[in-house]
């Protein structure tokens, strides 16, 4: 059995994971090493189903170096420290990362197999050894849209988002929900005095989600009640860090980053938990019909899900509320644009601690294994 260290599995991805190798049984696969940046020497968890003996120190180049494949959730940070030493030491093995730090590297590859399995194979052919997971939006996209993107049909795509609070982490999860709940404990007399007119308590509810009173450490400003229309860092280009990754990854992830496909957007944070969703205007290279799109989507992957442009359908079966916790990946509000008949929109909603985060990492090792 191959040997498989794990870094940051107790994290908020990490134990996302963890959970899903423990659903698909894939510790039976493998000799499981557990690492830790702080508990050295203490029992390695038991959820593998075997004795992993006691937790390694995850920045001993020599206990990393015996390794066959590292799967690390950890983070950018981490691996900007270890992963340069590590091969410079001489190793070889096979690198699974979930942080973004390498996955512009040309010696890498970003994995989403139902989409590019076959460069993910043809990698490993040709020595390739590091393979990271995708920003969560493109993964959750590429799934949706993969059946256009496959067949060449898209002549361009942007997608507008609405990205859930866990995407910045299991702090800003646990703030999002004081702050609905410090909204409610503040107008509840309010609330619960029928007789009490609206707008009294929207006048309230706006200078309490404005004051120091209410919960914003974490985001910096309010969320729950409001959206932040924007995500990650700065750039010169005007665009966010996190709608820069839209084209520069899904062409990559594509194999066609020579002639990429222009896909941009913006990226704004909502009150979701841990689903992403995102509104796509895309504009096909060819007018076909809506018919025709649907089988393609659907007959992509086995997670796609066509949702019918119907009100009741879609307000059942394309929310967060929905999806969340599950690896299917909805697709509907697909209809042509009055712009013309290449033009049409799409609506897609993901768990992005699933698809866009853990299930690449843990399928990726399959790959390896089999
Ligand atoms: N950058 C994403 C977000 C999550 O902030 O929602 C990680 O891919």
């Amino acid at each position: 059995q191959q040997k498989v260290g794990l870094v940051g599995w107790r994290g908020m991805v990490g134990s996302v994971l963890m959970q899903r190798m423990q659903e698909e049984q894939d510790f039976t696969h493998i000799e499981p090493t557990f690492f830790t940046t702080s508990q050295k020497g203490l029992p390695a968890p038991d959820f593998a189903g075997k004795d992993a003996g006691v937790l390694e120190d995850a920045f001993d180049i020599e206990a990393l170096r015996q390794q066959d494949i590292i799967i690390t959730c950890q983070g950018g940070d981490y691996t900007k420290d270890v992963y340069a030493k590590l091969r410079d030491a001489g190793w070889q093995g096979y690198w699974i990362d979930a942080a973004s730090s390498l996955r512009m590297a040309d010696d890498a590859i970003i994995v989403l197999d139902p989409v590019n399995g076959k460069e993910i194979t043809e990698g490993i052919d040709k020595g390739v050894r590091t393979f990271v997971g995708g920003n969560c939006t493109v993964s959750l996209m590429l799934l949706a849209l993969g059946g256009l993107f496959e067949q060449d049909l898209v002549e361009w795509a942007s997608p507008m988002t609405y990205q859930a609070a866990s995407g910045s982490g299991a702090k800003h999860m646990r703030e999002l929900i004081s702050q609905m709940g410090a909204i409610h404990s503040n107008v509840k007399d309010k609330i619960d005095d029928p007789a009490t007119a609206i707008l009294d308590i929207d006048q309230q509810v706006a200078e309490f989600i404005r004051s120091d009173d209410y919960p914003s450490t974490q985001f910096g400003v309010p969320l729950a009640g409001s959206l932040i229309p924007y995500i990650d860092s700065q750039l010169p280009s005007g665009q966010s860090r996190e709608e820069w990754k839209a084209q520069a990854e899904a062409n990559k992830i594509l194999g066609i980053s020579d002639a990429p496909v222009p896909i941009d957007g913006i990226c704004v944070r909502v009150g979701a938990m841990r689903c992403h969703s995102q509104a796509i205007t895309l504009k096909l290279k060819q007018d076909l019909p809506l018919q025709e799109i649907e089988r393609i989507l659907a007959e992509h992957n086995e997670w796609v899900k066509v949702i019918p442009n119907d009100r009741d359908d879609t307000m059942q079966s394309l929310t967060p509320a929905t999806v969340t916790g599950t690896l299917s990946i909805p697709v509907g509000r697909i209809r042509k644009l009055t712009m013309g008949p290449e033009y049409i929109s799409a609506f897609t909603v993901g768990d992005q601690l699933l698809w866009g985060a853990a299930e690449p990492l843990r399928r990726m090792l399959r790959i390896i294994l089999s």
